[in-house]
Parts: C-alpha cells; sequence; structure tokens
C-alpha cells in the first residue's frame, strides 16, 4: 500500500463542466438511483450522476415515467447523495412538479437541500423559459432537456426521434437557445439526428450532452441498467452493454467512462440520421 494516498479530485462543478466544454474534453455522465452504485461510479469517474425519473421505469416497473413522485425522487436522491464525493449530482423533476414557477421552485428546492443536487433537470422547450429563468436566479442550476421528452410520451405519441423535418430541426435550435438565454446551466439531447445535435453543440455555449445524438455532443448520458444489461426487454439502438464486454460492475462503468471520454462511443451504430 502506497505511504502517499492520491489526493481525490476536486468535486465536479458547473464551473469545470464548462471548462471541460471550453477545453473539447467530453463529459461522462450515467444516471444512477442508489447508493452503492453512485459509489462505483463516483470511484469510475463519471463527471455526472443523474437521478433520472427513468427510475419509474428501471426501478418500479412502470412502462413510462409518469407515475413518478417528488417523494419517489427525493427518496432515491438522498441515497444516491451519500456514494458520490467526486460526480456532480442533478436530480429529474419528475412528471408535472413544475407546471408553475412556484411549484418548481418548492420542489427544487426540496432536491437541493434534503438531497445536496446540485442542479436539477426539467423537461421541456421555450415554454420553460420562465422556469429555469426563476429557478436560476435562485441559486439553483438547471439542465435542459430536449428532443425525446419521456414524460410527454403520450402527446408526442411513442418513444421517437424528434427533429427529423428542417422546420422542427429549426425550432429546436431555437428553443434550445432560448434556454439558454434563461439561464439553462446544461442542456440533454435525446433521440436527435446526429447532424442537429452537432448544429445546436456547436451553437450553445453550455454543455450540451446526449443520448441517442451522436457523438459531437460535449458529453454522454446513459441508463446505468442499459449498460449493464439489466433492462427489461432489448436495450435501445443509442445504448450498449458494457457488463457484456467487461464481466463486472466496476470495470463496464470504467470502460463507459474511457469510451465517452476517448469519443469511441458513441459509433455509427447508435446514432440516427
Ligand atoms: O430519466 C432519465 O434517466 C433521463 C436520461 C435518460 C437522460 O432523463
Amino acid at each position: 500500500m502506497s505511504a502517499h494516498p492520491q489526493p481525490r479530485p476536486p468535486r465536479v462543478t458547473v464551473r469545470s463542466l464548462q471548462a471541460r466544454k471550453q477545453a473539447g474534453e467530453k463529459i461522462a455522465c450515467l444516471t444512477a438511483y442508489d447508493a452503492s452504485f453512485a459509489q462505483v461510479l463516483d470511484a469510475a469517474g463519471v463527471d455526472v450522476v443523474l437521478v433520472g425519473d427513468s427510475l419509474g421505469m428501471v426501478i418500479q416497473g412502470h412502462e413510462t415515467t409518469l407515475p413518478v413522485t417528488v417523494s419517489d425522487m427525493l427518496y432515491h436522491s438522498k441515497a444516491v447523495a451519500r456514494g458520490l464525493d467526486y460526480s456532480m449530482l442533478v436530480v429529474d423533476m419528475p412528471y408535472l412538479s413544475y407546471t408553475s414557477v412556484a411549484q418548481a421552485l418548492e420542489n427544487a428546492g426540496q432536491f437541493m437541500k434534503q438531497a445536496n443536487a446540485q442542479m436539477v433537470k426539467l423537461e421541456g422547450g421555450a415554454e420553460q423559459a420562465e422556469i429555469v429563468s426563476q429557478l436560476t436566479q435562485h441559486g439553483i442550476p438547471v439542465c435542459a432537456h430536449l428532443g425525446l421528452q419521456p414524460q410527454r410520451v403520450h402527446k408526442i405519441g411513442g418513444y421517437l426521434v424528434q427533429g427529423r423535418e428542417q422546420a422542427a430541426a429549426d425550432a429546436m435550435l431555437d428553443e434550445a437557445q432560448q434556454l439558454e438565454q434563461a439561464g439553462a446551466d446544461m442542456m440533454i439531447l435525446e433521440c436527435v439526428p446526429q447532424a442537429l445535435a452537432e448544429r445546436i453543440t456547436n451553437t450553445l455555449h453550455i454543455p450540451v450532452i446526449g443520448i441517442g445524438a451522436g457523438a459531437a455532443c460535449d458529453g454522454q448520458i446513459l441508463v446505468l441498467y442499459d449498460i449493464l444489461g439489466v433492462s427489461k426487454g432489448r436495450i435501445p439502438k443509442f445504448s450498449r452493454d458494457f457488463m457484456a464486454e467487461n464481466g463486472n460492475v466496476e470495470a463496464a462503468v470504467k470502460a463507459y467512462v474511457d469510451a465517452v471520454k476517448t469519443a469511441e462511443f458513441p459509433g455509427n451504430e447508435h446514432v440516427f440520421g
């Protein structure tokens, strides 16, 4: 054993994420829902750990994320927070928990105060600009989420790629800019054609994280259970089973981080045209 243990790297912050974008260093993100997995992700150097409302599907076994409540998110976020030392903790605002500024402040405030969240994430476009503005003005960093928004699955009519037509692509770029101007600190793009994701990433100043959005994004996020090959049914086209390739959880997570950092993931087989 070394007499001089390695100093721990400093905690990831909005400023260090911004610096990674400026330096062209890819940002590795994953979801987690409990302290034990959070610890593994933290030790592997995952930059951002999201307590996603995907927990409604992968933990609770629902068909969609819609049944997830604020108290579900609080319970899992508090557990994840106990496992983190390095990674930034981002907590998803669940369905209908941010329908007004007052409600968004109340619920996001609980994640910040009770679960040590460093950022909250919410789905939606320009219609969320006022809420993003108010949250950030109250010191709550916000990650916006454009493209496929699972909380709108019934309105969209399925889990479908978004922004394929020129008008929809232009509208998404415009909404991304409005959210950045409103104060968003980060953005997730889910299931959008890679050319559009590249356009948005190159236009925005904040880090843009892709899931099914191609390699040009500033970073990548996947659902932990998908990369560990334990999700119900087939894993999505944009994901990869790192467990099958690496044999144990620690090695799988580390391989994912390395693959994102070296831009080896996502490959052409994981993107939409
Ligand atoms: O809920 C979630 O896990 C998410 C990610 C898939 C981006 O929103």
